[in-house]
């Protein structure tokens, strides 16, 4: 291995170190913390995990975070007539909805319910509110996940301005608005996905290639320019032996980890890229760790702009 590996555990430490004094300055001022209402609706196991990270790091932040769970059989009304309330809430100033939401309430139910949650309570930065306002490079709330990722770019000295930067993958959660962001601070942006012809040669022109495809170990040697900065933003659960040896080999600790728990997190990039890229972050402990961060950033950013405007 021989990139420099960008830690977002220590990052987001750091990002929560820097908000407490915002939130104890919040509090003092207006008698109460800043509030996140977590929807969960459905039994997917991955949600009820991010849900449970989230409000354990937002009670430890000092907000006050309200989760409602609901089963999966819960009728689409129901989901915009609880989004209503809480955008009605005085006490709230951020609304997650976990996705995915449970197929039973049918193809238009995330649109839908996405909709409902006010602009100024999306701490996701999902409503067209805010992806227009990112677009237009104006003050918003920006999705998480990629808002971590130029956090942790900007921090660890990476150039953007001037960089051609490759993001692989199209999502509203993580590729558009990463391309955005990036090309506001001035990289040189393509967007590839899965129809883009010969993807390797392409992503191997990239300065900082950002891999959120969602397939484990995607990204190979053969995708990196050497000495790029590669950013991996898939979170893969092998399940299987021989996948876990394929991956890290049959002498690496991570395999007898796996024994242990029976599964591992990997991310899109095969880690082989480490003896190319010149920095790279490492799944678990990259990306990650920064999404959560970002949200109480995010909440916090609404709780402020909210109380500004009356
Ligand atoms: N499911 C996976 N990632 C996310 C996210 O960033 N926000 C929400 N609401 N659901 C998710």
């Amino acid at each position: 291995m021989s990139a420099r590996v960008l830690d977002g555990t220590r990052l987001a430490a750091t990002l929560r170190d820097e908000l407490h004094p915002r939130v104890a300055a919040f509090t003092a001022a207006h008698g109460r913390p800043p509030g996140l209402a977590l929807v969960l609706i459905g039994d997917d196991p991955a949600s009820h995990v991010y849900v449970g990270s989230k409000r354990r790091q937002g009670a430890d932040a000092g907000f006050r975070v309200d989760i409602h769970e609901h089963p999966d059989t819960m009728p689409l009304e129901d989901a915009l007539a609880l989004v209503a309330t809480l955008n009605a809430d005085p006490g709230i100033d951020g609304i997650l909805v976990q996705s995915p939401l449970p197929a039973g309430m049918g193809p238009e139910a995330a649109r839908r319910v996405f909709d409902a949650i006010d602009p100024a309570k999306d701490v996701d930065g999902f409503t067209a509110e805010n992806v227009g306002r990112l677009v237009q490079n104006r003050p918003g709330l920006v999705a998480c996940t990629p808002a971590g990722v130029i956090e942790l770019l900007v921090r660890s000295d990476v150039r953007i301005a001037g960089a051609h930067a490759v993001v692989i993958g199209r999502s509203d959660i993580v590729g558009k608005p990463m391309a955005m962001l990036l090309l506001h601070r001035h990289a040189t942006v393509t967007i590839a996905h899965s129809r883009t012809p010969d993807l390797p040669a392409l992503a191997a022109t990239a300065d900082i290639l950002v891999a959120a495809i969602g397939r484990p170990g995607f990204v190979t040697p053969a995708f990196v320019k050497p000495g790029a900065c590669v950013v991996d933003v898939g979170i893969n659960r092998l399940t299987r032996e021989a996948d876990v040896v394929e991956f890290f080999g049959a002498a690496s600790p991570r395999l007898a980890s796996f024994r242990a728990r029976g599964s591992t997190l990997v991310g899109d990039v095969h880690p082989a890229v480490a003896d190319v890229a010149g920095a790279i972050t490492p799944v678990p402990g990259g990306v990650g760790p920064l999404t959560i961060a970002m949200l109480m950033r995010n909440t916090l950013q609404a709780a402020e702009w909210r109380v500004s405007q009356g």
